[in-house]
């Protein structure tokens, strides 16, 4: 992969989809060591104060998906396995150089302490990918991203032991192209290559009660039952009826 760090930039979302637009290879990462208008998921803004965050996207091409094998690499409207698999590749490069203890609220954000620590906002650029990545690091308090349903936190507020981002920038990476790797070598199956296990692992959302918000405005209430190897979140209702559900925000009830 190709690391490009700006000083200070809007968006490094925008800025690795204009990449893309320019036919730029996948593989590329821009870094940000400040972001002015960080975008978050449903129209919300990112705040990242300078240097006090991991701020950075990168520029996928995964292709179009195989009719054979039939796996969903991007449906309209979804980025199939994409975000979770970045979700995954965080939650590993966190626990391991941070030691804390990191899990991900389906689809991908990532928890520690029950708290969110880091977004990931995926967007299409034509037929690439752009999957950005906002970890709060060192910041404090007052300065965090503001979320919706869940409180926010930083690696220094959850008691890290290290708030070093080079090794957690390597790490993440490193994880990336492993489970990118593993993951287009088996042509896309999450099952296969183990991506859809470890995902089950570190989600937290599986077996809790919940209350998803879906894009359409809808609502649903009812017990998380697993992640299926779409990646969807299968919910059961109290009349034990089972959805699909393959975008939303989760709230944790109980
Ligand atoms: C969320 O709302 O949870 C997603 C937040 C994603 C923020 C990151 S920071 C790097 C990249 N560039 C952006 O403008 N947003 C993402």
């Amino acid at each position: 992969s190709r690391i490009d760090i700006r000083d200070e930039t809007g968006s490094t979302n925008a800025d690795a989809a204009e990449a893309a637009r320019d036919g730029v290879a996948e593989g590329l990462v821009v870094v940000a060591e400040q972001q002015v208008a960080g975008r978050g998921r449903r129209d919300r803004q990112w705040r990242s104060p300078a240097r006090a965050g991991l701020t950075l996207s990168m520029l996928l091409r995964p292709g179009v998906p195989d009719a054979e094998r039939g796996w969903p690499a991007a449906t309209p409207g979804t980025f199939g396995w994409l975000p979770l698999l970045a979700g995954v590749a965080l939650a590993e490069a966190v626990t391991r150089v941070a030691d804390v203890d990191a899990a991900l609220k389906w689809p991908n954000d990532l928890l520690v302490g029950d708290r969110k620590c880091a977004g990931i906002l995926a967007e299409m650029s034509g037929d690439a990918i752009v999957v950005g990545i906002g970890l709060n690091v060192s910041t404090r308090a007052e300065e965090l991203p503001e979320t919706t349903g869940v409180p926010a936190t930083s690696l220094r507020l959850a008691g890290a032991t290290s708030l070093d981002r080079d090794p957690l920038l390597r790490a993440l990476l490193r994880a990336m192209e492993r489970w990118y790797g593993g993951w287009r070598e088996s042509g896309g199956d999450a099952e296969m290559c183990g991506l859809l296990g470890e995902y089950q692992r570190r989600c937290a959302t599986i077996g809790r009660d919940v209350r998803v918000l879906l894009p359409g405005g809808g609502e649903l209430t009812g017990e998380a039952a697993t992640v299926d190897r779409d990646g969807q979140l299968v919910i059961r209702t109290v009349d034990g009826a089972e959805h699909r559900v393959s975008a939303g925000d989760v709230l944790h009830v109980r």
